[in-house]
């Protein structure tokens, strides 16, 4: 027997139930950002590198330690996108559309990170996202916010989630900022985990986000941002929360959101869940108004979010029903060409409809019963000579003869 090939590590199939609720999550998400004025894209898979190593953050653990790059045939250094910003921010300039503001844009599909899966966690997985460029007005930070909201509602997920939103504040809070932390975590850092004191020179802000045990309890003291604001950026940050209870999105200051990415200011937000353990951020987003600068657009504010549709699949209750289908039965071949004008007529109509390849009548019932058909047609010779078939109600178990041209239209 040749070895049994598996799905690499981190990656997992889509089959049955689990694709079922993924494509719920991700029509219900097009749909509702449709109304909110957000137009689909589809942007490459792969890009070259320096579309994320330019923009994500050189200290990110994302560009450090995940990216899946490879040169290609031709030399170029690619990498398996691992998130959909940079690579929309991209598009924005590749397109000329820096001139044409604002662009409100919503997207879907597979992104790449190598790392350690585990529950929730993978090394392919998927998002959902969205990303508003041109205004820099807090009202759009709440827009974006109250449009994953009314997703997550949408999905019957909103009670099992908490909105949390901070702010990284502008350059000039976030230097301030800065310096407060060094101050702070030098004083303590013999208590400090050794990926935290490399931290400490290049970039402080992500021990906040620290996950090891003594670095948290160094980090439940350490100042927050709120102290180091700029009068602008604290307006801005009052702004936003003005506009999300105008929205009547309910959320929770947490002076502890910094995101893993490097490109944020202003406003920081993630919608997490107590119901996933470890892996409990199923949306997450801000505002990042350098970035398509860094792509070489003009200065061009933005704000977005992105969230895990895994993540949400797997928050979902039970995953949509699929419609039952009808099952046509021909009893001898003289009814095959009559069965299969009905079969393709319900078809056309919308209605899921299946024939049986084979089998005599007791074997087609069976199977009929089996794909769990709400119906079954049985076309008889007698009966096809006065002009009508069998329709069978499986969940009521009574059988009628209906018109031929009746059999389509009763059901729709
Ligand atoms: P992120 O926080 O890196 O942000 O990812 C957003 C969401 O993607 C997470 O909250 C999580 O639900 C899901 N996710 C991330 N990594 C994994 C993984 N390995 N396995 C399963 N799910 C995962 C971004 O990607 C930003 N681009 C969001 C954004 C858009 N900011 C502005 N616009």
């Amino acid at each position: 027997m040749p070895t049994q090939l598996q799905p690499p590590r981190g990656t997992h199939d889509l089959v049955g139930d689990e694709q079922r609720r993924h494509t719920h999550v991700v029509d219900t998400a097009r749909r509702i950002a449709a109304a909110y004025g957000f137009d689909e894209w589809t942007t490459p898979i792969f890009e070259d590198t320096r579309v994320f190593s330019r923009t994500l953050g050189e200290t990110s653990d994302v560009v450090t330690k995940e990216m899946y790059t490879f040169p290609d045939r031709g030399g170029d250094s690619l990498t398996l996108r691992p998130e959909g910003t940079a690579g929309v921010c991209r598009a924005l300039v590749s397109n000329g559309l820096t001139q044409s503001l604002p662009q409100k844009v919503f997207y879907a599909g597979p992104m790449f990170r190598f790392e350690r899966p585990q529950k929730g966690r993978y090394r392919q997985f998927h998002q959902i996202g969205l990303e508003l460029i041109g205004p820099s007005e807090p009202l759009a930070d709440a827009e974006v916010i109250a449009c994953g909201w009314a997703i997550l509602q949408a999905l019957g997920v909103a009670g099992e989630t908490v909105l949390e939103v901070n702010t990284l504040g502008d350059r000039e809070s976030r230097a301030a900022y800065r310096d407060a932390l060094v101050g702070y975590f030098t004083q303590h850092q013999a208590a400090l985990s050794q990926d935290s004191l490399a931290r400490l020179d290049r970039n402080p802000l992500r021990i906040l986000d620290s996950k090891d045990e003594a670095d948290r309890r160094v980090v439940a003291n350490a100042p927050v941002i709120a102290g180091h604001l700029t009068a602008e950026a604290a307006a801005f940050y009052a702004s936003v929360r003005t506009w999300l209870d105008r929205f009547g999105v309910p959320y929770r200051e947490n002076p502890r959101i910094v995101r893993g990415l490097d490109y944020y200011g202003h406003t920081a937000f993630e919608f997490v869940t107590g119901k996933l353990g470890a892996q409990g951020t199923v949306m997450g987003g801000g505002r990042y108004d350098g970035l398509v600068e860094e792509m070489g657009g003009p200065p061009t504010p933005a704000v977005g979010w992105a969230a895990g549709v895994e993540r949400l699949a797997m928050l979902l209750d039970r995953p949509p029903p699929m419609p039952a289908p009808v099952a046509v039965v021909p009893i001898g071949e003289a009814a095959e060409a009559t069965a299969l004008g009905i079969l393709q007529a319900l078809r056309a109509q919308g209605t899921r409809a299946e024939i049986a390849y084979r089998g005599n009548l007791r074997r087609r019932m069976e199977r009929a019963n089996r794909i769990g058909a709400r119906a079954v047609v049985i076309l008889g010779d007698d009966d096809l000579a006065q002009g009508v078939a069998q329709v069978k109600n499986l969940a009521t178990g009574e059988q009628e003869a209906v018109p031929l041209g009746d059999i389509v239209g009763r059901l729709r």
